[in-house]
């Protein structure tokens, strides 16, 4: 499959940080669980290649994932990378024996996240960091001071071009605005969970990217008739009314969709760029009122 221009075109997030708004989440190449390797590692290999042959320039990571696990396969994959793609990561949690994902939001377990982030992705500088806080999927109350004033402190020394917040209210986006410019939010979203509508529309007012995790529901596949009803008349899956949805939602939307298979990552690309009518995105707008 060759795409010459991806849906949605591209967004500018920052003076040389211009990406596909159609991008790629790496978690699920990682084994079960996000958790040790792929059951099949070259095609993982071969989903991220032809992410980048398809024109797609924002990959989503982490060290997380895996742990390292992604990481690895992107720099085994793309390295060294074209000067277009941008790898977006996170910091602030860790992988524990059994698999889970403690918090270490520590200044210097933050230092050590960017430098292990930078190793595994061959790297000097990261493109954007994203501070992961909140809990599995929602945010929780307190001030992002410390951790982000950290990743700030990073970014003067030159090792993270630009920031960005994760899982976390539009009191600590402002918070973090307060304290070094934020480019990227990415929090849970998709047109089943709106809990972001303000925070979406007062990020595009500002020009800032909002980046939605599970755009198809994440460990479990979106469940709506209506979404299923949709579809279905428009001769289309649900997962591509899920993505078309978005990117018309706002024009700072990126998406991240994860997969790992080339032949969803196809379908993910072209389903992104259906066209929804007024009136099919009134009836989908009707999901969460
Ligand atoms: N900031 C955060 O805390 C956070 C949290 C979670 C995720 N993320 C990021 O957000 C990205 C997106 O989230 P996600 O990957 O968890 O969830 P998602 O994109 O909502 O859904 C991924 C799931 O959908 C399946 N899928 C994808 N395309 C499909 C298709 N065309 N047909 C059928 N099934 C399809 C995938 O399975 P297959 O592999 O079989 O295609 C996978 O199970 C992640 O990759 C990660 O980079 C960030």
């Amino acid at each position: 499959m060759t795409v010459t221009t991806l849906p949605g075109g591209s967004f500018t997030m920052a003076e040389g940080l211009t990406v596909s708004r159609m991008g790629y989440g790496a978690m699920q190449l990682a084994g079960p669980g996000v958790f040790g390797p792929p059951d099949d590692r070259d095609a993982a290999i071969a989903v991220l290649r032809e992410v980048v042959e398809l024109g797609i320039t924002h990959i989503d990571t982490s060290d997380f994932y895996g742990p390292y696990i992604t990481n690895e396969l992107i720099r085994e994959a793309l390295h060294p990378y074209p000067d277009s793609l941008h790898i977006v990561t996170k910091v602030g949690a860790l992988r524990d024996a059994e698999g889970g994902w403690p918090h270490a939001r520590e200044p210097e377990q933050l230092r050590q996240a960017v430098h292990d982030n930078l190793t595994h992705l061959g790297l000097d500088a990261l493109d954007v960091v994203n501070l992961r806080l909140g809990g599995f999927d929602s945010p929780e109350p307190g001030s992002v001071a410390e951790p982000f004033t950290a990743l700030a402190e990073m970014q003067q020394d030159g090792l993270i071009k630009h920031l960005g917040i994760s899982t976390v209210s539009a009191e600590q986006v402002a918070e973090a605005q307060s304290i070094a410019p934020v480019v990227c939010v990415q929090n849970f979203y998709n047109v089943a969970h709106r809990d972001d509508d303000d925070l979406i529309d007062s990020l595009a007012a500002q020009g800032i990217a909002y980046v939605p995790y599970f755009p198809l529901g994440g460990f479990s596949p979106l469940q709506s008739d209506t979404l299923d009803a949709v579809a279905d008349r428009l001769g289309a899956t649900p997962m591509a009314v899920a993505l078309a949805w978005l990117l018309q939602r706002s024009p700072n939307m990126l998406l991240i969709p994860g997969t790992s298979s080339v032949d969803h990552l196809h379908q993910n690309v072209s389903g992104a760029g259906l066209e929804l009518s007024g009136d099919v995105l009134e009836e989908l707008n009707s999901l969460v009122s």
